[in-house]
């Protein structure tokens, strides 16, 4: 929803570099040797973290300005400039799991729902897709401009998730949720501590 946006704010800043809780929380459900697809990497942030934890990491991001900077010759984590609903059933890299933070509310209902079908269709079954995401329940859900249903638009656009919409979806895309959690105090950024949903989904069918 936001491309020139996050062009913008990259061309100003990179952002912080230190690895989100969320990483950590993943890095312990996942192994060593395992390949991560990261959607929506921003900075490169956690696609390095997991890197540096023997993890090979394939992450992209739609913004051509963060992932010039980010790129260099690396091979893990190797940084593609894409958008992520381009996927398709000739995606390049074998993978094991899929690792979204802060990207589904950045997406609009019909492009989220098309990123977890791509998730679907390209991890193995028994692969994870890791996700976190800001709630309804977040304070700044109802501030600034309301567009469409639970979208809200302040600096930039936002898609506030529904908890129980999301668990549904992925079910009906043949994932099995093995957690979820909908909480304040796991994405303290300055003084924001938003409300969000982290959920580790189980791909447990192929959907035809
Ligand atoms: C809120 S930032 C999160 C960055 C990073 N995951 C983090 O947690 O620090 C959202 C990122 O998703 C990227 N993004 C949004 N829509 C995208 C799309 N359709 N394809 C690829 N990247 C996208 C944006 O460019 C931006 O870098």
């Amino acid at each position: 929803m936001n491309k020139s946006y996050w062009n913008k704010y990259y061309s100003k800043k990179l952002g912080i570099k230190e690895q989100t809780s969320f990483a950590i929380h993943v890095l312990n459900m996942i192994s060593t040797g395992d390949a991560i697809l990261e959607l929506g990497c921003g900075n490169g942030r956690d696609s390095f973290f997991f890197a540096d934890h023997g993890i090979q990491v394939y992450a992209l991001d739609q913004s051509e300005i963060v992932i010039n900077q980010i790129k260099g010759d690396n091979i893990n984590p190797r940084f593609i400039c894409k958008d992520l609903l381009s996927i398709n059933e000739n995606f390049a890299y074998e993978i094991n799991h899929g690792y979204a933070r802060f990207v589904l509310h950045a997406l609009n209902k019909a492009e989220a729902e098309k990123a977890i079908a791509i998730m679907s269709m390209i991890l193995p079954i028994n692969g994870y897709f890791f996700s976190e995401s800001r709630s309804i329940k977040s304070s700044l859900y109802g501030k600034g401009h309301a567009l469409e249903q639970d979208i809200y638009e302040t600096d930039h656009k936002r898609r506030f998730l529904r908890k129980n919409d999301l668990i549904h979806q992925l079910e009906s895309y043949g994932f099995t949720i093995e957690n979820v959690i909908e909480s304040d105090g796991l994405a303290i950024y300055q003084d924001d501590d938003p409300v969000v949903i982290r959920i580790s989904a189980r791909k447990s069918s192929n959907i035809q």
